[in-house]
């Protein structure tokens, strides 16, 4: 290994990304439009990235979306601008090309509260039940998973298990006890949540449905049940954003990270978009770890292809499988890769 190349992979240990400063002149995006070309290099943004990001990607989606995307490019790297289970993902579809995450430390809380071998155990107490994870977890959780979900595809993930089965849902808890509702299934949670979506006011939000009677309130399915009660609209990301070019009113709450706002606002320019307010004084609902991800390490990760997400190949061969069935069964159900750019 070249003495530069250690020197990179230590400084990516140390900080998660290359800590390498950016001349603040340089025009960023030119430069990355120009590297996308260079490279062979497609950018894939999560609806939670920020906008200047959102703005350069060649596709943004919801977590399903990207993984379609990821498992159709035809780009030899592939610049996942979003979190550490979605590039994972994104490597186990296609193991062969290169994958790089802007930033290693990018990670999901959600992820975090569900540790492959505390699951493994707790699995080991329903051996006849059908795991089923959210896509938000890692890839060694996913060699533990039957099936994978994401939220726009759990309700047909969770109808296509035969009803005599029991079903064990991992890691999120407020999205498990949404399915039960929905589906009217009993299943095991797993009591993991996401940070974000777990923090909004009901007090706050009622007081602003009240200030604005003819807003309509919508919501991810992240969010605690008291938060889903009020919702006029549940839905994933994309189901969120549909929702709002569809639907007739022209104000609406939003309660989920709020980087999808600047799209709903692109797609609805004359709509007006309210953050659901947090139970925080900062009023800020950002996932921490998205935003890690900025134009400089978006840039730097694409220059120097790092860095990059290595994964071992049993964990590529066994988690790859629950991905796959998730696709198949979003395929019957008509839930295909759709283009947002
Ligand atoms: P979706 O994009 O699938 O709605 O997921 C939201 C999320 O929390 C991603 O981290
Ligand atoms: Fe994880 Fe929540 Fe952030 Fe999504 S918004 S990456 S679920 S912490």
């Amino acid at each position: 290994m070249s003495s530069q190349l250690a020197i990179a992979e230590k400084e990516i240990k140390k900080h998660g990304y290359l800590d390498i400063e950016v001349d603040p002149t340089l025009d960023l995006v030119a430069e990355i439009e120009k590297l996308k070309k260079e490279k062979n290099a497609i950018i894939l943004a999560h609806y939670y990235q920020e906008s200047e990001i959102q703005d350069v990607a060649d596709f943004i989606g919801d977590s399903l979306q990207l993984s379609q995307m990821a498992a159709e490019t035809e780009a030899e790297m592939i610049v996942f601008a979003g979190v550490h289970f979605m590039a994972e993902t994104a490597k186990m579809l296609s193991p062969d090309k290169k994958v790089v995450l802007p930033d290693l430390k990018a990670g999901c809380s959600l992820a975090d509260s569900c540790p492959a071998p505390l699951f493994k155990k707790f699995k080991e107490k329903y051996p006849d039940h059908v795991v089923v994870s959210y896509v938000n977890c890692t890839a060694d959780l996913k060699t533990l998973t039957d099936i994978c979900c994401t939220s726009s595809n759990a309700r047909y993930v969770i109808e296509s298990i035969p009803e005599d089965k029991g079903i064990i849902f991992a890691p999120d808890k407020n999205l498990g006890a949404y399915l039960q509702k929905v589906t009217g299934r009993d299943m095991i949670l797993w009591n993991g949540t996401c940070m974000v979506h777990e923090i909004f006011s009901n007090e706050k939000i009622t007081k602003l449905q009240v200030r604005h009677p003819e807003a309509k309130f919508i919501a991810h399915p992240e969010c605690e049940a008291h938060i889903l009660d009020k919702a006029d609209f549940i839905g994933s990301t994309s189901g969120l954003l549909k929702y709002t070019q569809e639907d007739d009113a022209e104000t609406f709450i939003v309660a989920t990270e709020a980087g999808i706002i600047h799209q709903m606002e692109l797609k609805s320019p004359n709509k007006t978009f309210i953050p659901a307010p947090p139970n925080n004084t900062c009023a800020c609902n950002d996932c921490p770890h998205m935003k890690r991800n900025t134009m400089e390490k978006l840039y730097l990760a694409m220059k120097y292809g790092m860095p990059e997400i290595h994964l071992d190949q049993w964990v590529i061969d066994e988690g790859v499988k629950c991905i796959n069935r998730m696709l198949e069964i979003s395929e019957k159900a008509g839930l295909s890769t759709k283009k947002t750019k």
